[in-house]
Order: C-alpha cells, then structure tokens, then sequence
C-alpha cells in the first residue's frame, strides 16, 4: 500500500462497528435465547472469525445488509464443534470464547494464525483452572492450539495481574456457568462492554471500582443492539486531523466509553482542537461525532490508569508525538508487546525508519518529535493497527510511503484506506 503526503484534509467520515462490541454481540446472541438483531456489525476478519466459531457450534448467524442476526439457542444450546475453532488473528475471539467453551458438556480445540499461536493464554488458563476447568495448551507452551474439555465450573475471586478486558470478559463467561458467584479485580478499570452488554441480555453483574462480579445460570435473552462507531478506528482520523495542517474532518458515530476514551484526554492534553457534538446513548453506549482541526501539538506524558483506555491507540499516539513539540514518554504498557505484534517494537523500527527520534523502553517508549519525518518503505508485520498508524504518519510525512502487507486493516477496518483518500484536499 502506498500512501502520499496530504496537503490538507477535511470532509465527513462515518465510524464503522466498535470491534469489542461486535464480538460481544454475537457470543452473547449466541448464548441467549432467542433472536439477537446487531445493526452496524463490523464486517471485519476478527469478527467474522467470532461468527464462524458459532456457526461451528449450530448457531444459525444471518449476515444481511448492515446488520447481523443471531439465533440464539440458550446457556446450554451449543453443540460439539465437528472442527477446530478457527480463531484468525482475533485474541478477542480466543480469550473470550475459552470461558464459555470451559462450561460446555463438550470438548473443543481452538486454532488460529502464527500471530494468534504466539500470543499468551497462560493469563486465561490460571483463572480457568482455578475454576476446574480443563484447558490445555496442545504445544505445552501456553499458547494457541488450546483443547477445552467442558467440565462443571467453580465460582472464584480472581485478582487479575493485569488489566485485560479479555482476561476480565472470558472469567465472567466461564462465571455464567459456575455453581456460585464469580468475581474479577483487575489493577485498574479495563474496557467495561462485557458488563454493560451481559446485564442488558439479563444477566446480574454488579461492578464496583475494579471489581466485577456475576451470578452464576441466569436466563439470557436475544436483543437489539446497536454497535456504536469504534473509538480506536476514529482514533487514526483524530491523529490525521490534527497532525495534517488545513484540516478539519467531521467524524461521525464515535462510541466514547469512558474506559476507551483515553486518546481523547491525550489529544486534548497534547493541545488537539476537538469538539464534541451531538452526544447521545445508542445501545447503552455514549456515542458522539467529533469536530477535529489541525493543531500545534505539544508532548504528553501517557501513563498509568489512563493505559488501559487507550492501549490500542497507542501506535497512533506515538505519531502524534513525532509531531508533537518536546518528549513524549508512554510507560506502564508493557502489554504492547503482546498485541498481534509487539507493539514497542513494530512502532520504533518503522517511525526511526521515517526519521523519528524515538527509543524504546521495558514498558513504553521515548519519542523526541518537532522533526520532519520522511516517507520510506516501512512494514506492518501483519499487524491491522501498525499499518493505519503508518499510513497517518505517511500523510504527514513528506514524499511518499509503502506500507509492506498494509491489507492487513481488514482485521478492523476493511474500508480504511478509501475513507482516509475520500478526505485529501
Ligand atoms: C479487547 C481488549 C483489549 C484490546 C483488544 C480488544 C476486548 O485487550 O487490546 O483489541 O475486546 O476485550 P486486553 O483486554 O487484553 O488489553
């Protein structure tokens, strides 16, 4: 893929379906009784990954004209994959799917590409265990292919070492099926969907501070959701719109939980000229459109609790700071190396190839901005964040860059280089 230096932007651009809601959506249809009708689906790898794990399982999943029906069978309505569960490259897909397929009565093994078969479910399989559930690694090396014998789950505490709205969602799931209540503490809040969207198809979860707790076998009942734009898609629009001189872009249909909204805090905080328009509620999620124009960004300094709510805007936010007046610093977020790339890495060798000053830390990075960046071959490691995150830095960069693998958006955003072209001046 190859991207040019734009000398402005500006225009319209609508957010397609937040990618952790879409997955919530399906699984939880799925395990509902009745019929669940998901209206601005992602039509993303990931999720359609999610469907096909339930199709696997006799879930009847209708794909139409911009919505998704599920017809849900109930807790107990699965049966026994004939297949491996192909997982693709979603660790969302994975984690979550592990709890429920821990409290089935049947045994299923889980796949996916050679990203996804590197990533850790060690942080699943402890909580799991702890509930007697059977899960193993087949390679023994606590990552993808998992085999999951479904057995019957004992409600826990469990203290999470790390905030992972993965690890959180897949201990509630297993906790669905327990024989009492199941609780999980994290370090700090981590993205709350699982918990806003299960109380919504009838289950009790209660949160509170960093505590989340459900009780065990309830009745869950298919629903209409409604899945607002995803914060981490308009994500690379905010950064391309304040980074890009002469521009102002209208972005359409952004979900700003506030366990995601951290890159809004951070442009803010970095002197980005945002406004927030038209809020709203859509499917118990707060929802607006964001007004954003080209700014003299100064750095920032990105940092404990606020991690979590931005963990996956963090390649973006490190180009903003090349941009960016002064040194930024990102720490406390050693979980970038563990994303579909490691994330400190993949940023670092790819902006130090455009001319950033930038170094990487143990739990973060260093980035020195104010320079011009230049365009260059750079590579994507198959890694759906770090090619949009590039191709942001490549509008803003002079001359021309090639983004190696840069498909690799169709995990989150299939349409992401047409909506980014549609608004060059
Ligand atoms: C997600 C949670 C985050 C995020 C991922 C999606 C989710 O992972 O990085 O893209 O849908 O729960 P962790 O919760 O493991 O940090």
């Amino acid at each position: 893929m190859k991207i040019s230096n734009a000398k402005g932007l500006s225009g319209t651009v609508s957010i397609p379906g937040d990618k952790s809601i879409s997955h919530r959506a399906i699984m939880f249809g799925a395990i509902s009784e009745g019929m669940t009708e998901i209206t601005n689906f992602l039509e993303g790898a990931d999720c359609l990954s999610t469907i096909s794990c339930f199709q696997k399982m006799g879930i009847e999943i209708e794909r139409q004209a911009g919505r998704v029906l599920v017809f849900g069978k109930g807790l107990h309505g699965l049966c026994a994959p004939s297949a491996t569960l192909d997982v693709g490259n979603s660790g969302t897909t994975t984690r979550l799917i592990s709890g429920i397929l821990s409290g089935q009565n049947f045994t299923s093994r889980l796949n996916g590409d050679d990203s996804i078969q590197k990533r850790p479910m060690k942080r699943i399989m402890t909580p799991l265990q702890m509930m007697h559930a059977d899960i193993k690694s087949d390679r023994g090396n606590d990552c993808a292919p998992l085999t999951i014998r479904g057995t019957s789950l004992k409600g826990i505490h469990y203290q999470s070492p790390v905030a992972s709205a993965q690890v959180k969602s897949c201990v509630l799931l297993a906790g669905l099926y327990a024989d009492d209540i199941t609780s999980v503490s994290e370090p700090s809040v981590s993205r709350n969907h699982t918990e806003l969207m299960l109380s919504a198809f009838g289950a009790d979860i209660q949160t509170e501070g960093t505590t989340a707790s459900i009780i065990p076998n309830p009745v869950l009942s298919g629903q209409k959701v409604i899945v607002p734009g995803d914060i981490s898609s308009a994500a690379y629009f905010i950064a391309a719109g304040l980074i890009v001189p002469e521009s102002e872009i209208l972005i359409q249909n952004v979900g700003v939980n506030p366990t995601r909204d951290g890159i809004l805090r951070i442009a803010l905080q970095m002197g980005g000229k945002i406004e927030k328009l038209n809020e709203r509620t859509v499917s118990g999620e707060p929802v607006c459109d964001l007004l954003v124009r080209s700014s003299s960004l100064h750095a920032a300094t990105v940092e404990g609790d606020m991690i979590p709510t931005l963990i996956d805007e963090i390649p973006v936010i490190a180009v903003m700071a090349a941009f960016a007046q002064g040194t930024t610093v990102i720490r406390d977020a050693a979980e970038l190396k563990v994303k579909e790339s490691n994330r400190i890495d993949t940023v670092v060798s790819n902006l130090s190839a455009m001319g950033c000053e930038i170094t990487p830390t143990d739990d973060g990075m260093i980035i020195h901005g104010g320079r011009m960046l230049h365009g260059n071959t750079v590579d994507s490691h198959l890694d759906h964040r770090i090619a949009m995150s590039l191709a942001i830095a490549a509008l803003a960069a002079d001359g021309e860059t090639t983004i190696k693998d840069g498909e690799c958006v169709d995990i989150s955003y299939p349409n992401f280089y047409r909506d980014l072209e549609a608004l060059k001046k």
